[in-house]
């Protein structure tokens, strides 16, 4: 699909379809955004006429056909709800309905007038991204393991947003667009099945990706973690068949003098709890507990597909947790790449597991900062929903820094503490500490195992167990945090 940046005349534009604003209800009724207008307008008042058939809920839509006076034969009524509860929620859902409608009309091009919408303070760049991406997202398609592809319908190619072309602007347009690349493979891995998207398979991508983009890639294999002395990774791979990995991969887009950026994703291509296996119910879900992993070749190939000035590290351990006669028992002990001992008590909190030699492996890249990304714990997605992904950080200005990246790119993070008082839940009678730390603050327990592994830098851990999918009837990947950990490496560089 196709953006670009055209200033244009709703009345007079040439597309396939015209997209344009209304606000919702207040005493006088609806209001007309200045596109609107216009078209209503050189209609001679037809748009106003049809109003009362379009819903108040934001993101509704209502099509009208052969206005007279207006060059486009089509144009979308969108409902951007309450003119005073106007924010970028409200944004994100009018473009995605018009999106949804775009697609479901089979138009292949359309001028986006909702674009100029003003949200809260934002600037008009900030519109072009996340109009991009709410296109972009609203139109991917999972039909991969389909024995029939959808009918190649018509599709939306092009999309126009009718705005007077500036320098931002522009450059707005390519990061969008490459964000919106990164989340779709981002999304793609997470929604592969789990006998297809194995360690093997996300190494092959990363190998990929790197032909692609022009990346470092190095691939570690079980007899290299024997050597370098991974005992946690080792210990959750064991009861699997395939092969465990541990993917490196490198984005040079700064001078080389810079620091990286490490990025750390937890890549379990399927959870069953190991010996602590897990109930039956929803475990095919646990194939989504990669996502972390699809989450940093995603932002990778994000920030190289804009060639962001940036240097970034991505150090992906990747591997399955089974049980069988080779998997790890409840109370082995096993020596981690640190060297700290950890008593394993539960084989279902393997993601801090494969994490900590990952954490430990990404201090020898001397980062600037290191970012971890995981689906780590159910006691997250209890604490924050499916809204906001935890944030846990040993350094406040950097914990800061992630936070505003969250908001700006409408993909938010909440804080919880680290604080040493949860140290205490980790003890172990027999080992220097244990993998889990009971039920009370499950989510801060399983961030307070990773902070004793990663005391040598600046660092911050997301878990993203509750953001990065979505159950039932609209089950996929989401392909969060991609927009956030594009968003911060930016900001991070210095650009708006
Ligand atoms: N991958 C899961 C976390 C998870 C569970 C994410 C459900 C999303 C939905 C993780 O490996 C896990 O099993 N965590 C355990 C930890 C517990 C044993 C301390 C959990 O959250 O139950
Ligand atoms: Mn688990
Ligand atoms: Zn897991």
């Amino acid at each position: 699909m196709e953006f670009s940046i055209t200033a244009l005349s709703p009345e007079t534009a040439k597309a396939g379809c015209v997209v344009v604003g209304v606000y919702g209800g207040n005493a006088a009724g609806k209001e007309l955004t200045p596109s609107a207008w216009h078209i209503d307008q050189a209609a001679r008042g037809a748009l106003r006429k049809a109003l009362a058939d379009l819903q108040e809920k934001t993101g509704s839509t209502l099509l009208l056909r052969g206005l007279p006076g207006v060059a486009a034969e089509r144009v979308l009524l969108v409902s951007l709800g309450a003119r005073k509860e106007f924010g970028a929620a409200q944004f994100r859902d009018a473009v995605r309905g018009a999106a949804t409608a775009l697609r479901d009309l089979g138009t292949r091009d359309a001028a986006l007038f909702l674009v100029d919408a003003k949200v809260a303070s934002h600037p008009l760049a900030w519109n072009v991204r996340h109009a991009v991406l709410g296109v972009r997202d609203a139109l991917y398609r999972f039909d991969h393991m389909k024995s029939e592809k959808k009918k190649a319908a018509p599709s939306l190619e092009r999309v126009i947003l009718p705005l007077s072309a500036k320098p931002p602007l522009a450059q707005a347009l390519a990061e969008a667009g490459a964000v919106a690349d990164g989340m779709a493979l981002a999304k793609t891995l997470g929604n592969l099945p789990p006998n297809i998207c194995t360690p093997t398979y996300l190494a092959d991508q990363a190998k990929k990706l790197a032909r692609q983009y022009k990346l470092g890639v190095e691939v570690l294999e079980r007899a290299d973690m024997q050597k370098l002395g991974m005992g946690a990774l080792l210990a959750v791979t064991g009861g699997s068949h395939q092969p465990p990995k541990l993917i490196v991969v490198r984005y040079h887009g700064a001078a080389k003098s810079v620091r990286p950026i490490a990025l750390v994703g937890k890549g379990i291509t399927f959870d069953t709890g190991g010996i602590s296996l897990k109930p039956a119910g929803e475990m095919d879900e646990m194939k989504f507990d990669m996502s972390g992993a699809g989450s940093v070749l995603g932002a990778i190939r994000a920030l190289a597909g804009m060639k962001a000035p940036v240097n970034v590290v991505g150090v992906i351990p990747t591997c399955e947790n089974m049980p069988g006669g080779q998997a790890t028992r409840p109370g082995d002990i096993v020596t981690t790449l640190s060297g700290k001992t950890v008593e394993i008590l539960n084989t279902d909190a393997e993601g801090r597991l494969i994490l900590c030699d990952a954490l430990e492996y990404a201090g020898r890249f001397n980062p600037e900062v290191v970012v971890d990304i995981a689906t780590l714990t159910g006691a997250c997605v209890i604490a924050l929903g499916h809204v906001a992904t935890g944030l846990f950080a040993n350094d406040q200005k950097l914990a800061d820094e992630i936070r505003a990246a969250g908001e700006d790119a409408f993909d938010r993070v909440w804080q919880l503490p680290l604080w040493e008082e949860y140290q205490e839940q980790l003890r172990s009678n027999f080992a220097d500490f244990a993998n889990i730390g009971g039920r009370p603050g499950g989510a801060i327990t399983a961030a307070s195992f990773l902070a004793r592994f990663t005391r040598k830098y600046r660092w911050a851990h997301l878990d993203i167990a509750g953001t990065a999918w979505k159950s039932g009837r609209e089950k996929g990947s989401t392909g969060r945090p991609v927009p956030l950990l594009v968003r911060f490496a930016l900001r991070h560089a210095g650009r708006k």
